[in-house]
């Protein structure tokens, strides 16, 4: 290792630790969704968020295989929601700022046969929470509009 690229590296260091050390504080719990491929991302710009929506291994080779209607049973799709927030430094890239939620759709086509075969949950830091048919009701509501498409509104975008 030369001197020059030494000492550009502690600088490296140096700028980036104090960054990392305020992110680290305010880390939330993810659950297993982070090692998840990407299926889609979206912007709600009336409600300033931001979301990465991913699939479990079941979703993403019916996706590849553009086997989705329906989705197989063993499909999860997670929705994660961050606000929005300008890069710190460019800010003309919008980014993910503070994160909000992740919510979860589980396809079971017996289990959860009265709300198209979606059960529907919530993820409490690492463990997701499924919401009993009462709670579920809202959610499956404002996705019937898409039962063309099984329910689900992220088109695919890697295939
Ligand atoms: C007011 C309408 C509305 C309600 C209520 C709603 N959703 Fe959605 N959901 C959407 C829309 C629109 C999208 C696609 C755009 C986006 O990313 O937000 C979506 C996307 C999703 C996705 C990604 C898969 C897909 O369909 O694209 C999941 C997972 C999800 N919602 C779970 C839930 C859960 C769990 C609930 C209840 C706790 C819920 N949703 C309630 C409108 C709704």
């Amino acid at each position: 290792m030369n001197k020059t690229f030494f000492s550009s590296l502690c600088l490296a260091v140096a700028v980036l630790t104090p960054f990392n050390m305020a992110y680290a504080e305010t880390k939330p719990e993810h659950g297993e969704y982070r090692d998840w491929r990407l299926l889609g991302v979206s912007l709600r710009h009336d409600k300033n968020s931001i979301r990465a929506i991913v699939g479990n291994h079941v979703a993403i080779n019916a996706a590849r295989a553009g086997k989705i209607k329906p989705w197989p049973d063993g499909s999860i799709i997670a929705k994660i929601k961050w606000g929005e927030r300008k890069h710190p430094n460019w800010e003309q890239a919008t980014v993910p700022g503070e994160f909000t939620a992740a919510e979860a759709m589980v396809k079971d086509s017996k289990k959860y046969a009265e709300t198209g075969g979606w059960g529907f949950g919530i993820w409490e830091g690492k463990t997701l929470k499924m919401l009993d048919q009462e709670k579920s009701a809202p959610c499956f509501a404002c996705h019937l509009p898409m039962k063309d498409s099984d329910y689900v509104y992220t088109l695919p975008n890697l295939q």
